[in-house]
């Protein structure tokens, strides 16, 4: 059975880090795989990388269509170290993060990507996304260099959310959240 994860909270000290790359031959990692799908769902993510967790590794999960109350398939897609080769265009989205509970802001990034990662078998796939689905994969990608979506934002809109993210950062000095406000 698959195990929900405590979730890191912006103030961990791993959500800064430049992730190390995936040894696909660890021996722990499909169990690994398995436990941040399952964290990623019960905490209503579209998007979840290893970090989050306090695991450091450079992969991640996604599932940008689903949602709790709609009858979307599951369908999580897990990219281990992953590349973007190309970017092209911009778009703005309001983003949010489970590591940044209650945090919400516009976030401008490139329309279209192209990238690559391998499959948790070791496959290598390159492939195209654009709009929201490129939306979460910038984002989760970000993670792996330890950037947030918060560090994309201008001066204004960051003194907007500084004061939550001061207090985020203060209340998280022994890095694993206290469950609030997601369940
Ligand atoms: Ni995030």
């Amino acid at each position: 059975m698959a195990e929900v994860l405590p979730i890191r909270i912006l103030g961990d000290a791993i959500l800064r880090k430049k992730l190390k790359e995936v040894d696909l031959s660890d021996p722990a990692l499909p169990a690994f795989i398995e436990d941040l799908i399952e964290t990623m769902y019960e905490r209503d993510g579209v998007g979840l990388a290893a970090n989050q967790v306090g695991e450091d590794k450079r992969m991640f999960v996604i599932d940008p269509w689903w949602a709790r109350d709609d009858e979307v398939q599951k369908n999580p897609i897990v990219m281990i170290n992953p590349e973007i080769l190309q970017k092209e265009g911009e778009q703005v989205y309001e983003e949010g993060c489970i590591s940044l509970p209650d945090i919400y802001a516009n976030v401008h990034r490139a329309q279209s990507i192209r990238y690559r990662y391998s499959t948790p078998d070791g496959k290598s796939v390159e492939a195209e996304a654009e709009g929201y689905e490129a939306i979460v994969i910038q984002h989760e990608y970000d993670h792996l260099n330890g950037v947030v979506f918060t560090d994309h934002l201008g001066t204004l809109a960051k003194l907007r959310v500084m004061r939550k993210l001061k207090d985020l950062e203060a209340t998280a000095v022994d890095g694993v959240n206290i469950r609030t406000g997601y369940e």
